[in-house]
């Protein structure tokens, strides 16, 4: 019986069963969480009712990964361009890690949760930026599910971020040009102590990557659904999993 994250009033264990390959599953899966707006906006509702029951979402399926044996779960949280939407919204975004973590950092720590970040942290609010570290450091030790939220997040402003380190390095004299390889260079990317995303999930139906893990996910399987994050639900994400051991992974090979 696999375990459950946060218990559910009156389920019983038939109901955690899973009907999936339990040596199959992916280690690491990584969530573009959209359609927010558009699932508020179906229900007449201001766009940030989206995002706080997505917030809700979040947890539900922070649950779900744990419970299957998931290792590392990346969540698109607020990308780089996100700062272009009117200011009570990111203001409304960026309280919600804090509200998130406040909520939570109880359960996650008794489950071993292990709270992680990527983005530039420089310029996140001083209250979500707080959040976030204290919640990364009071989790820092546990070794269970590696909760990974892309906060102020960009694929391409990684990269670059990358490549003048590197270049940095060889400008130094620390590093010679002939030794950056894909291993050597994985390194500088945010996502280094973890492994590339098995399966992106994007949510709402849009099929695109907006900007998100862009060298980490050269590999991916990627599963698209029209169903809005706030309504992505358990049977959605065993949906995903069970289509992700559906198909066979190549890398490349015959
Ligand atoms: C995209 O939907 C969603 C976002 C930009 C924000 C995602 C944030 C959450 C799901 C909550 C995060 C929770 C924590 C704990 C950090 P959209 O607003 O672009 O939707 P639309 O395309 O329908 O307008």
């Amino acid at each position: 019986m696999l375990k459950r994250l946060w218990s559910k009033k009156g389920e019983t264990d038939s109901q955690a069963t899973l009907p999936i390959q339990p040596d199959n599953i992916p280690e690491h899966i990584a969530i573009i969480m959209d359609g927010n707006g558009r699932w508020a906006k179906h229900k007449g509702l201001p766009r940030i009712a989206g995002h706080h029951t997505g917030m809700k979402t979040v947890k539900r399926i922070t649950i779900a990964a744990n419970d299957l044996g998931v290792k590392f779960l990346t969540l698109y949280a607020f990308s780089t361009e996100n700062w272009k939407r009117p200011k009570d919204e990111v203001e409304f975004l960026m309280k919600l890690p804090q509200q998130f973590l406040e909520l939570e950092i109880e359960e996650l720590m008794e489950n071993n949760v292990q709270v992680r970040m990527m983005g530039d942290k420089d310029q996140l609010p001083p209250h979500t930026r707080k959040a976030v570290e204290d919640a990364m450091s009071r989790t820092a030790n546990n070794t269970g599910l590696v909760l990974n939220f892309a906060l102020n997040y960009g694929g391409r402003l990684e990269l670059i971020k990358a490549v003048q380190a590197v270049a940095e390095q060889v400008q130094n004299g620390q590093l010679q040009v002939d030794h950056i390889n894909e291993d050597l260079f994985s390194t500088y990317m945010q996502s280094k102590e973890m492994p590339d995303p098995d399966l992106l999930i994007r949510t709402s139906g849009e099929i695109r990557l907006s900007n998100f893990m862009l060298w980490q996910l050269a590999y991916s399987e990627f599963y698209f659904t029209d169903v809005y994050w706030p309504e992505f639900s358990e049977a959605h994400f065993m949906a995903a999993i069970q289509e992700y051991q559906r198909r066979a992974r190549r890398f490349g090979g015959v």
